[in-house]
C-alpha cells in the first residue's frame, strides 16, 4: 500500500476519534490567593497531558445496548490497567485508580449540564508531564477530559467555562477547596507569556514574559498523606479570619481587601492574624509584579517579589518546611536567580526559580549536589518553557 493510501485507510478509520492536550502548570506568584479571591499569576509548561477519546459502540451490533452505557478509562503513566464504569453510576475510585477521579468528576460536571456522550467511548491518556511535582498534572488531567468528552459529545464550551467546570469537579467531586489558579492558568496559557487571574472576577489575561529568562523546577519530593486536608485547615483559617475581621471591616469582602493596619486592630487568634497578612501582602505583592512588569523592571527587581513571597510562606502561611526553605535559600543567594519560591500548595513539593539565561544545568546540579549534601537525599530539577493552553489537537498532525 503506498504511503498516502495508508493514511486515507487512517483517516478513515480514526475520522470520529478526538485528541486534546492540557499543560501542566507552574504557579509564578500569588501563594494561596485563588480562592481568596486574589489575584495570581501562573504559568502554563511545554509538558502536560494528551487524551485521546475513541467512541466505543460504533463496530458493536445493536442489540448490544449494554456497551451503550459503558466507558473505560486507561493511562500508562497513572495505573497500568484499564478501568471500566458506567455512564449511569458514576462513583468515586480510592486507592490505584484515585487517579480517574479527576476524569470522572468531570464527565458527572459535563453529563449535568448535557454536554456528555450518551454512548460509550474509551479514553487514553499519557503524559509528558512529571508528576507530583507541583505542576498540576489533576487540572491537565481535567481539561484534557473534557476538551475530549465535549468533542465526543459533537459539544463545545468557551474557555472559562471550561476551567470553571474543572474546578467545579475538583471541589465537588474530588473533594478539594482549590481556587481557580490551576485550572485557569492550565486553560489560558500562552507561549511567551504568564496567566494573570482576578479570582473574584474571574477574568483572566495574559502578560508577556521578559524574554531570556528561563523557569526551573526544584522536587523536593516530599508529600505526605496529610497535604490535601492541611490545605484544607488553611482555606478554613482563611475564612474564618475573614469572617471576624468583616465585623470591624463589613466594607472589606476578602482577605485581600484588608490593610497591614487594619489586621494589626483586630483581635485575632495569633495563627488566623499570620494568615491574614499572609494573603493581604501576597495580592501587594502580585500587584507589585505586574504594574512592575508594564513599567518594564527589570527582572532582577521583579524577583525579589517571589523571594519576599516564600519568606511569607515559610513564616505567616506556615506552609513550608526545612526542604523549600533551603532551596530558596541557595537559590535566592545566586546572581543568575531573579527569585525562587516555593510553589504551589506548599507543605513539601517544589520550589520554582526565574533566572537569566546564564542558570545553566551546572547551577542546577550544584543546587542538587548541596541539597544531597545537607538532607541525604537526591532531588530531580526540570526547566520549562511557558506554552499555549489546553486545546482541541488534530490527530494527524501530531508527530510521530
Ligand atoms: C494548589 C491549589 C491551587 C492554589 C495553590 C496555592 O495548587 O490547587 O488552587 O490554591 O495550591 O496557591
Amino acid at each position: 500500500m503506498k504511503k498516502e493510501d495508508y493514511k486515507m485507510a487512517f483517516v478513515e478509520d480514526t475520522k470520529d476519534w478526538c485528541f486534546s492536550f492540557a499543560p501542566g502548570r507552574i504557579e509564578f506568584l500569588g501563594n494561596h490567593l485563588d480562592y481568596n479571591g486574589g489575584d495570581v499569576l501562573g504559568m502554563a509548561v511545554n509538558a502536560g497531558i494528551y487524551c485521546l477519546g475513541v467512541p466505543d459502540c460504533e463496530n458493536k451490533p445493536p442489540e448490544n445496548t449494554k456497551s451503550k452505557n459503558r466507558f473505560s478509562l486507561f493511562s500508562e503513566n497513572f495505573e497500568d490497567a484499564v478501568w471500566e464504569g458506567k455512564l449511569d453510576n458514576i462513583e468515586r475510585q480510592d486507592e490505584k485508580f484515585s487517579w480517574t477521579n479527576y476524569c470522572l468528576g468531570v464527565l458527572k460536571e459535563l453529563q449535568e449540564r448535557d454536554l456528555a456522550p450518551s454512548e460509550g467511548f474509551r479514553l487514553i491518556f499519557t503524559s509528558n508531564l512529571p508528576t507530583s511535582v507541583g505542576l498540576s498534572s489533576s487540572a491537565a488531567l481535567e481539561l484534557a477530559s473534557a476538551l475530549t468528552i465535549l468533542q465526543l459529545a459533537g459539544k463545545s464550551l468557551p474557555t472559562k467555562e471550561l476551567a470553571s467546570l474543572c474546578r467545579s469537579a475538583e471541589n465537588h467531586f474530588v473533594g478539594l477547596p482549590c481556587g481557580i489558579l490551576d485550572q485557569g492558568t492550565s486553560a489560558f496559557g500562552k507561549k511567551d507569556h504568564l496567566v494573570h487571574i482576578d479570582c473574584k472576577e474571574e477574568i483572566f489575561s495574559n502578560l508577556p514574559i521578559p524574554l531570556d529568562t528561563k523557569v526551573w523546577i526544584f522536587n523536593t519530593g516530599i508529600k505526605h498523606d496529610l497535604v490535601d486536608s492541611l490545605y484544607s485547615t488553611r482555606h478554613q483559617e482563611c475564612m474564618e479570619a475573614l469572617e471576624i475581621g468583616q465585623k470591624s471591616f463589613p466594607e472589606n469582602d476578602r482577605l485581600t481587601k484588608f490593610t497591614d493596619e487594619q489586621i494589626q486592630s483586630l483581635s485575632l487568634p495569633a495563627n488566623l492574624k499570620k494568615r491574614a497578612i499572609h494573603i493581604s501582602q501576597e495580592q501587594k505583592r502580585v500587584s507589585a509584579f505586574r504594574n512592575g512588569l508594564a513599567e518594564g523592571l527589570e527582572p532582577y527587581e521583579l524577583g525579589k517579589l517571589l523571594a519576599e513571597s516564600h519568606d511569607s510562606s515559610s513564616l505567616n502561611f506556615e506552609n513550608s518546611c526545612s526542604e523549600l526553605d533551603y532551596l530558596s535559600q541557595e537559590l535566592n543567594q545566586l546572581t543568575e536567580v531573579y527569585g525562587a519560591r516555593l510553589t504551589g500548595g506548599g507543605f513539601g513539593g517544589a520550589v520554582m526559580a526565574w533566572t537569566s539565561k546564564n542558570f545553566s544545568q551546572t547551577n542546577a546540579h550544584e543546587i542538587v549536589f548541596a541539597y544531597k549534601e545537607k538532607f541525604n537525599e537526591t532531588i530531580d530539577w526540570h526547566q520549562f518553557e511557558s506554552s499555549d493552553g489546553a486545546r482541541i489537537e488534530n490527530l494527524l498532525e501530531q508527530p510521530g
